[in-house]
């Protein structure tokens, strides 16, 4: 999803408080920046692979993570899922805000969204962008709260919680692993503008990227 700005009032990182943070995460110092697959690509419209107990620890999927925040950067991103760089595997990166001005950076291995009880599920309707979907943003209806289970690149077992565009987020990259795109959740109508609108944007936007891709490179 992209949309960044913002002065965080506090950051999590992962679960956990944190005092200070660095403005890009560390891990994107490491990273190589990775192409940005498009909506049409096959990896983008089908349920990923689950991180096994093989991957953990692993310094592929270590990598991996720092490639993915690398590549988070340089597109202007809050999140970033592995089929975006076209990894088969169900994980994603973020480092967004939420309605609260709190920054959340982190990854989660294997994200399943918790069913809400019917009295939270409050719907905030927002526009959307994603990443593989360069230029168009829709309005989507996504509850404002959300909960996911997942694991670190380590196997421990995470729960992260958010609200507003955090939620959005959230929900968003679990999409992502699941094989959807945001603009699956509008009506055929809004798809097509949104698919037609990207076909205009897209080369500006790519020429950005590659612009911001130059002036980090030094
Ligand atoms: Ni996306």
């Amino acid at each position: 999803m992209p949309t960044p700005t913002e002065q965080p009032k506090a950051v999590y990182v992962l679960s956990e408080l944190v005092d200070s943070y660095p403005h890009r995460a560390p891990q994107a110092e490491r990273g190589t920046l990775l192409r940005v697959t498009v909506a049409g690509e096959p990896i983008l419209h089908r349920p990923l692979k689950p991180v096994t107990e093989a991957d953990y620890g692993s310094e592929r999927l270590a990598t991996l993570i720092d490639d993915m925040f690398a590549t988070l950067y340089v597109a202007e991103g809050v999140g970033l899922a592995a089929n975006q760089v076209d990894a088969d595997l169900r994980l994603f990166v973020y480092d967004c805000p939420d309605d609260a001005g709190v920054r959340h950076v982190g990854h989660l291995c294997n994200p399943v969204l918790d069913d809400l009880p019917a009295a939270e599920r409050v719907l905030d309707e927002e526009d959307e962008g994603c990443l593989s979907v360069p230029g168009p943003y829709k309005r989507v209806a996504r509850p404002h709260r959300a909960v996911v289970r997942g694991t670190d690149m380590h196997g421990t077992p995470l729960v992260i919680e958010g609200t507003g565009f955090f939620a959005r987020c959230l929900q968003h990259e679990t999409d992502h692993v699941n094989g959807y795109l945001y603009i699956d959740r509008l009506s055929k109508r809004d798809r097509k503008d949104a698919l037609r609108q990207m076909e205009q944007m897209r080369e500006e936007i790519f020429a950005r990227r590659a612009a911001k891709a130059e002036a980090l490179g030094g």
